[in-house]
């Protein structure tokens, strides 16, 4: 009996899995069985390693029975990205023979019938998986994926073009090269700059506070003041991806097929916004091999969903759990699928269907029932989580046509972001976790309010008849808007800003 090892790594979702391929060949009638949950392309994959053998001059056997097993057995397997090491497998069970170096090489590669090795989507999480282990994994994948891995660090990627090419380097006749250096990428300023927004002060002010703390944000203002501009502007205000984010961003568009293999880590932070007729799977994911959705796809970046109020409301109800936990899971059988989904929402609307009814609402043809039902649509659990609301109102002439002060630019507003973001991260609770994201039991111990702090928040609870959750959402604020001023504690004039920014009672049901 011949048996081989082959050592692999598969993925579901973002989770890779270390996977052992075994290929064994048994006196017996002749017939070949591919055992341990592999998926349709797995077995299908047979036929692609015959073909690839073929060409390499190595022929399946036709004396004897093959088993190829795939351990463990529990976890099901999908993917091409077997081929590889179970030709590989096979090629040394028929020539006989024990390649030294196999047992420190991982193999993950697609075969085309011509022996050329493909690329495999989603093979970030298969680099990380074999990352920093006490003897430096070597892995072979095709160029493209290497390029992929140039930039991680604690793993030896090579890149083979081929099978024979991978088979002289695991025989020691040949050599591999590594991924070569990676191509050089500055991230590009694809949207407007805030100095281009005229006028609207303070909902630039509200954005750069959203960015600060990573609070969402809703915009409510008639059409044409700009809110689809300011979002726009938005997505430059956060801090660049570290290494790590910008590889689990890159994934995740790779799994959606929206990130070719080989092409450069995505460095920029994503901004994603879905139209208002998109339907429930494209927004959270789904598909028979789940997909990440939109919230995933907006993970590390900005979720902006315009016109708020005209999504269908099973997709704003679907949100609760993105909001919520930061992860979405998406069932598929009896398995389930997470996606991380950590995203700032901004979001934005028209006060009222006729979109007049802001400030004096002068001009509004709307009736109050006809507002409520409005502003209604917009669902609890959406609400429950925007901390920031701002009003816009229409620019006056003499604003647009470049009276008045020059604003506020991009580069000013992120410097701000970056300066509080700092102070913040200072605190242990908010090590790697902006403000909004601060669990209730911290916050007044981060907060740090003084007796006339105290003062002003239990005078705003008892005067506007706020709620628990509104009074936590308003030191989230307060917290962020004191880190602008780099303040330990958070002060009077922060928590009266934070209660403004509350705003919009008209929306509020609680
Ligand atoms: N405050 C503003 N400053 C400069 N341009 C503006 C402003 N508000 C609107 N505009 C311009 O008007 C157009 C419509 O703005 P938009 O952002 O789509 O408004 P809204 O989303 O509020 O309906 C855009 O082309 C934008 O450039
Ligand atoms: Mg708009």
């Amino acid at each position: 009996m011949k048996l081989q090892r082959i050592r692999s790594v598969g993925v579901e979702g973002m989770k890779a899995t270390r996977i052992t391929i075994e290929v064994a060949l048994d006196r017996g009638l002749p017939k070949i069985s591919i055992v341990g949950l592999p998926d349709r392309q797995i077995r299908e994959s047979l036929d692609r390693v015959r073909a690839a053998l073929t060409r390499i001059g190595i022929a399946f056997p036709r004396d004897c029975r093959m088993t190829i097993n795939l351990a463990p057995a529990s976890r099901p397997k999908e993917g091409a990205g077997f081929d590889l090491p179970i030709a590989l497998g096979v090629a040394a069970a028929v020539l006989d023979v024990q390649w030294p170096t196999l047992k420190s090489t991982w193999l993950v590669g697609e075969l085309a019938l011509d022996g050329s090795i493909r690329p495999v989507a989603g093979i970030l999480p298969i680099f990380q998986e074999l990352q920093g282990r006490d003897v430096m994994a070597t892995v072979i994948v095709s160029p493209e994926n290497a390029r992929e891995g140039a930039a991680l660090e604690g793993i030896r990627v090579l890149s083979a073009r081929n099978l024979g090419e991978a088979i002289e380097y695991l025989a020691g006749t040949g050599d591999l090269l590594g991924p070569g250096l990676p191509e050089e990428v500055i991230p590009e300023f694809s949207g407007p700059d805030f100095s281009e927004v005229r006028g609207q002060e303070r909902a630039k002010r509200g954005l750069l506070v959203a960015a600060a703390g990573g609070h969402n944000v809703l915009m409510v203002g008639p059409p044409g003041t700009g809110k689809t501009l300011l979002a726009r502007c938005f997505p430059m205000l956060l801090p660049p991806l570290t290494l790590e984010e910008a590889v689990s961003v890159t994934t995740i568009h790779s799994l959606a097929g929206l990130h070719v293999p080989g092409a450069p880590l995505i460095r920029e932070r994503p901004w994603r916004a879905p139209h208002h007729t998109i339907s429930e799977p494209g927004l959270i994911g789904g598909g028979h091999v789940p997909r990440p959705g939109e919230v995933s796809l907006a993970h590390h970046g900005v979720l902006f969903l315009d016109e708020v109020v005209e999504f269908q409301r099973r997709c704003l109800e679907s949100l609760r759990e993105p909001l919520e936990a930061g992860e979405i899971r998406l069932n598929r059988g009896l398995q389930s699928v997470r996606f991380p989904s950590e995203f700032v929402l901004v979001a934005a609307m028209n006060p009222c269907p006729c979109g007049m009814g802001i400030g004096e609402g002068i001009g509004c043809r709307c009736g109050v029932r006809q507002r409520e039902r409005y502003a209604g649509r917009i669902s609890g659990p959406i609400l429950d989580r925007i901390d920031l609301r701002v009003t816009l109102q229409s620019v006056p002439f003499e604003i647009l046509h470049g009276g008045g002060s020059e604003g506020a630019d991009t580069e000013f507003m992120q410097a701000e972001v970056l300066k509080a973001r700092a102070w913040a991260e200072r605190r242990p609770e908010n090590r790697g976790k902006s403000n909004a994201l601060l669990p209730s039991n911290v916050l007044l111990e981060v907060c740090n309010l003084d007796r006339g702090g105290r003062r002003i928040l239990r005078e705003s609870m008892r005067d506007l008849e706020l709620s628990a959750r509104s009074h936590d959402r308003i030191l989230r604020l307060g917290r962020t808007l004191a880190d602008l001023e780099e303040s330990p504690s958070v002060q009077v004039h922060h928590l009266v800003e934070a209660v403004e920014f509350r705003g919009i009672r008209l929306l509020d049901r609680v």
